[in-house]
């Protein structure tokens, strides 16, 4: 069975059961300053699992690309991918768990052909400190369902999964409980990481048996969420039901269901076969890796799982207009690009090889998203424009290591110089590490730690400056957070009645300490102005104005509302409008996600409006920093 086929099987077995198949969001959103990738199909959801009303229903499906960069280095195993086709249904507040639970079961069992005793699925052990309960209710569905299929259904506590494990899975267990690690979903993990503001939840995963043969021993003794091999997660059901606050978890209003099943895996799963660079949508890719460099898949595995990951990421990225750069998602698309650069070198392969594996791809994705075939020459010509580049670079990092060896003699080189030599020549560490062998040159024992540890450093200073990019640019939900926020609608309102009214945003980061936000202006602002926008802001909350919101059509917001919004074509065809005052005396009107206070005195609490600060951001752009004193 290949995937385009069982893409098209759940888009309308949902369909069938009352679901709208909904555009799937871009992977690509370059202009937007809330995230860098699309790496989930509910990342577009968010506001609507919140509570918000969905314009096409409570009951929607599709297939999302994804793309998590954070896996790059996860890429040469037989399950990891960074791009993948995430197909995904929700329901928001309708149905909730014997439903899903039900459904994704007949999906699989009927329309995949798996067979019931090769499913195996866990649920959550619960969190005491949080008041989160097992989810027994959950468990309990699975063993009906799996009673009916004739399949023993045994419930096991395992807690949380750690490699080297030694107890394994004894005969007739089924049922799986794992703490919040495994079985707790929020966009950025566990329950001690969930974001203020979140929708979150437990979550029930299915996984698929391939048997022993399929074992890695090396990570212990299989259970389903163990990393053996043998196990495949092919469907997550996050039962999103919990919204995270400053002080532990509310319950929603409404019960919704999120899942989310990676559509190759699913399609290995079908096949039997442990590998998902046996799945359709990746071995015409291999197979032709493997004619052009005149090697087997079977003797080069892990390079040829990486290039073919990611050149089809690469391809899908430059088709969403994306080019490879030294920052955010261009650096990304320029990383994978590198990686593969080297990789292929090792097996043979240089001359016009991007040429002959775009076309590939874009014969495996034609069908189903047609401007792969369409911006094919496009494409090609960027991701060879980034070789020649690359090439360049790696002459200059080789010039820089000649440096090194010409240091004193036995002088020792350790990671952080090949970090280093990565990090602003573009020199793989794995290039250099042969340069070195290949020079004679003494290379530290550590040098695998040390290069992990000043990578890791710079992981962290990157986690910082990206932090709040995922909503508006607000860092979190809090009440401090939600004020600034409001404040800002103002402040931006202020600056086109006071200074000009061309000025739009350019950019806002927003926490419950400040706000910081960036409009367009090619001059500073005098002190006269400062005091006046202060003094304008001050009133408004003096005023106590009431802020509202309704959903509209995109064009009567800009059109009849006179809205602003500064992503016009990026914004889906309804969108929330917010309102600052009413009647005449209406200030602001913003497009935007929310949330806000319900009314501007709520803002001040006794303090005042004060711009702390006013200075240059980027050429035509000013910054303000403001506080509540
Ligand atoms: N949000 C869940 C996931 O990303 C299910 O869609 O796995």
């Amino acid at each position: 069975m290949d995937s385009n086929t069982i893409r098209e099987k759940y888009l309308k077995f949902f369909e069938g059961k009352g679901h709208k198949i909904v555009e799937p969001a871009n992977l690509v959103l370059e202009d937007d300053p809330t995230t860098l990738f699309t790496g989930s199909g509910m990342q577009p959801l968010m506001p609507y699992l919140l509570g918000r009303k969905h314009p096409e229903g409570e009951r929607l499906a599709n297939s999302q690309p994804c793309f998590r960069s954070q896996d790059i280095d996860d890429i040469g195993d037989n399950r990891h991918t960074t791009f993948f086709e995430m197909l995904g249904n929700w329901s928001l507040g309708d149905y909730f768990k014997e439903f899903q639970i039900r459904s994704f079961w007949q999906f699989l069992t009927e329309e995949l052909r798996l067979a019931p005793s090769k499913i195996y699925v866990t649920c959550f052990i619960g969190d005491e400190e949080n008041g989160i309960p097992r989810d027994d209710e959950a468990a309990e569905i699975w063993q009906k369902v799996f009673k009916e299929a004739g399949v023993s259904a045994g419930i096991v506590e395992i807690g949380s999964a750690v490699d080297g494990d030694e107890r394994g899975i004894k005969s007739g267990e089924r049922i799986f409980f794992y703490d919040d690690k495994e079985n707790w979903w929020s966009r950025a993990g566990g329950i001690a990481t969930t974001p203020v503001g979140d929708p979150c939840g437990p979550d029930s995963e299915v996984f698929y048996d391939f048997g022993e043969a399929a074992h890695d021993p090396a990570y212990g003794k299989a259970h389903p969420a163990s990393d053996s091999g043998r196990f495949l997660e092919i469907g997550n059901q996050v039962f999103m039901q919990y919204r995270r606050t400053e002080s532990g978890f509310e319950l929603l209003e409404q019960k919704n269901v999120d899942f989310g099943g990676g559509l190759e895996r699913l399609t290995v799963a079908a096949m039997d076969t442990p590998d998902v660079f046996k799945g359709s949508l990746l071995e015409p890719i291999i197979d032709k890796l493997e004619v052009l460099s005149h090697q087997d898949y079977s003797d080069h595995k892990v390079e040829m799982r990486i290039i073919s990951d990611h050149l089809r990421a690469a391809v899908f990225l430059a088709t969403q207009g994306l080019t490879p750069s030294n920052k955010a998602q261009g650096y990304v698309l320029r990383r994978l690009l590198r990686r593969v650069i080297v990789k292929a070198q090792r097996l043979g392969l240089v001359d016009n090889f991007f040429a002959e594996i775009v076309p590939v791809v874009s014969e495996i994705y034609g069908g189903f998203y047609p401007t792969i075939k369409t911006r094919e020459a496009e494409v090609i010509s960027v991701l060879v424009r980034e070789e020649t580049l690359f090439r360049k670079a790696l002459a200059r990092g080789l010039r820089e290591l000649e440096k090194l060896a010409n240091g004193p003699e036995g002088e020792v080189i350790d990671g952080e110089e090949l970090f280093k030599l990565q990090d602003t020549y573009g020199f793989p560490l794995e290039v250099a590490v042969e340069e070195i062998k290949i020079r004679g040159l003494v290379l530290s024992e550590k040098y695998a730690q040390e290069f992990e540890a000043a990578l890791g450093e710079q992981r962290e200073r990157s986690q910082t400056a990206s932090k709040g990019m995922f909503k508006g640019g607000l860092e979190d939900e809090s009440e401090m957070t939600i004020k600034y926020h409001t404040a800002a609608h103002l402040l931006d309102a202020a600056l086109r009645l006071i200074v000009d009214p061309k000025i739009a945003q350019k950019g806002a980061n927003i926490t419950p300490e400040r706000l910081r936000y960036d409009f367009s202006i090619d001059r500073k602002l005098t002190p006269e102005e400062i005091a006046a926008v202060e003094q304008k802001v001050n009133e408004w909350i003096e005023a106590d104005l009431p802020v509202t919101f309704e959903e509209v059509d995109v064009d009567y917001a800009f059109e009849t509302l006179g809205a602003h919004g500064v992503f016009r074509d990026k914004y889906g065809d309804r969108v929330t409008v917010y309102t600052i005052g009413s009647g005449d005396d209406v200030v602001s009107c913003e497009i935007c996600g929310g949330p806000h206070v319900k009314h501007t005195g709520a803002i001040a609490d006794g303090k005042m409006f004060k711009i702390v600060k006013e200075e240059s951001s980027s050429a035509g752009v000013r910054r303000v920093k403001a506080q509540l004193q």
